[in-house]
């Protein structure tokens, strides 16, 4: 479902991801883990179409997209990127709501502007979504009014209105009150267990445990350890996974 060949990535002179390749299967879950400044962030930008990139290719169902064509931009390559954006649901730590909408308006608004659906449809979905992050009855609410947690859960609905075919969640509970994390990471839970493609970078070990099939250890731009979660916290092989671990689950 995702492919990641050879991705380079820099901000200026400094390499931020180098030789980065990666693969995620249909229905999989992964966990990012790292320490902070490792390129967490800049590979899930990458992979969402949001981040130019300088050399590898990113493959999502059948979209593409190489270094290259981020470079050039002409038409056809501005079509790979909007046919890899549309693939990819993207929830950020900092929800990233539009303030001056409605709940309802926030989930219908790509669905509309982006996918074209007529307002009708838009809103039957939208609704659909708000069920399915146990949010029905939020419709009319701004986004200021809600919690931290129900903001993020809009802001799932709104990844999920699209219909992407893998949702990419970048430490969606580091910024949320911990009384509201759990309703969180349930709704993300019940999207793994109905096959949702998933890509999570998180600190959220016991999520992590439960629920990935795989979590890969990314340090300095590059993955240095990748295995199942029971293989990962028994038996971490690099050194710099296990002082990371005993870092993160003293916490
Ligand atoms: N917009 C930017 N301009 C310059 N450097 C950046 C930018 N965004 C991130 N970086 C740098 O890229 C590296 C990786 O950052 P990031 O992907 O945010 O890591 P993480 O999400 O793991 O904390 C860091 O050294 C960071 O300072
Ligand atoms: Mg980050």
């Amino acid at each position: 479902m995702i492919r990641v060949e050879s991705l380079q990535k820099r901000f200026g002179e400094k390499t931020v991801l180098s030789d980065l390749s990666l693969e995620v299967k249909r229905g999989e879950v992964l966990v990012i883990i790292g320490p902070s400044g490792s390129g967490k962030s800049s590979l899930l930008r990458c992979i969402g179409g949001l981040e130019p990139f300088q050399g590898g290719t990113i493959a999502v169902g059948e979209a593409r997209v190489s270094g290259a064509e981020w470079a050039h931009q002409s038409r056809g390559e501005r079509e790979h990127l909007r046919q890899l954006r549309i693939r990819v649901g993207m929830v950020f730590q900092q929800f990233n709501l539009f303030p001056h909408m409605t709940v309802l308006g926030n989930i219908m608004e790509g669905p509309i502007q982006v996918l074209q659906l007529p307002r009708s449809e838009a809103e039957r979905r939208a609704l659909e979504m708000l069920g399915k992050v146990n949010l029905t009855g939020f419709t009319g609410r701004r986004p200021a009014s809600l919690s931290g947690g129900e903001q993020q859960r809009v802001a799932i609905a709104r990844a999920l209105a699209m219909q992407p075919e893998c949702v990419l969640f970048d430490e969606p509970t580091s910024a949320l009150d911990p009384e509201t994390v759990g309703d969180v990471l349930a709704v993300m839970r019940s999207l793994a267990r109905e096959g949702m493609t998933m890509l999570v970078a998180t600190h959220e070990m016991s999520f992590a445990r439960e629920v990935a099939d795989r979590i890969l250890m990314v340090d300095g731009g590059r993955i240095i350890e990748s295995a199942p979660p029971a293989e990962m916290f028994a038996n971490p092989k690099h050194e710099r996974t296990q002082l990371f671990l005993r870092r993160i689950l003293a916490r």
